[in-house]
């Protein structure tokens, strides 16, 4: 099966303050063309990004309020595949609840939505003709992209069986660094489902409590989850950090060879991951 990064939802509780915040981090949203914006019309949202590749922030709603959908608290991935029946098939096969989304219309995309063990939100969408296209998740011609979205799972082979047995993706080898940080790559603990032989995909970890002390970080980016995005610029966003006064862990290069990585909380408390490729 194919798949890939479309996009990543981030959960705000004031749009506009958030939306000045990510303008600060990443440039201004530059929004060209949403295709799948009504797969997320229940929500008031802020999109970043191009073609529907890129960065949603959304504003829940009370949780009450919400019936026949299913809201995330996380941050969540909407991921493109080929193939969303074989998906369904599989889902029903293990009696594995989800929302299935197929308005028949013409323009429209099937979509699902569905947790993964350890309760993470997944949204898949279903474009077959969207791989062969010269935009995608990490390389929009922005100055930013999606590198990878990590899972925090309370058990790491559960999740990696629902996505490589159920979903139809592939585990691969987590690549470490020479001068590797004081973590675990053992597969129980740290699993990676790559879209390239950098340590691109979907990243899924055990959470790990002593992580951000014992790696000298301010933030331990074992818990809740992240999104990692890859700018062209890190130490001119430092500066506009640093004039802004706002806490980051500078871990360098110590998880990913070839990528010096920060890590820091956006106004709403949901970390975020930025490297950069050095
Ligand atoms: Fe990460």
């Amino acid at each position: 099966m194919q798949w890939t990064i479309l996009n990543v939802s981030i959960p705000v509780n004031d749009l506009k303050k958030s939306k000045e915040f990510y303008e600060m981090i990443l440039g201004p949203p530059k929004n060209e063309g949403n295709l799948y914006q009504s797969l997320f019309e229940n929500e008031e949202n802020v999109f970043f990004g191009k073609q529907g590749f890129g960065l949603r922030l959304f504003k829940p709603k009370p949780d009450l309020v919400v019936s026949n959908y299913i809201q995330s608290r996380r941050s969540y991935i909407s991921i493109l595949v080929d193939n969303i029946n074989s998906i369904k098939g599989n889902l029903d096969r293990e009696n594995i609840h989800y929302i299935f989304n197929n308005s028949g219309n013409q323009n429209s995309f099937k979509s699902l939505l569905v947790q993964e063990p350890s309760l993470n939100l997944v949204q898949f969408i279903e474009n077959p003709n969207s791989f062969n296209d010269n935009i995608n998740g990490w390389d929009m011609g922005l100055e930013w992209g999606i590198h990878h979205m990590n899972l925090e799972s309370l058990d790491v082979r559960k999740s990696m069986n629902f996505f490589c047995n159920l979903i139809g993706m592939t585990e691969g080898k987590w690549v470490a660094p020479v001068n590797k940080g004081d973590f675990s790559i053992d597969p129980t603990e740290l699993a990676i489902l790559p879209l390239s032989d950098n340590n691109r995909g979907l990243h899924v970890i055990k959470p790990d409590d002593g992580f951000g002390w014992r790696n000298n970080f301010a933030h331990n980016p074992s818990i809740g989850g992240h999104p990692a995005f890859t700018v062209k610029d890190l130490s001119a966003l430092k500066n506009r950090l640093d004039k802004e006064k706002i806490l980051y862990s500078d871990a360098k290069v110590y998880a990913m060879p070839g990528f010096h990585q920060i890590y820091l909380y956006d106004i709403n408390a949901n970390m975020l991951e930025i490297n950069q490729a050095v």
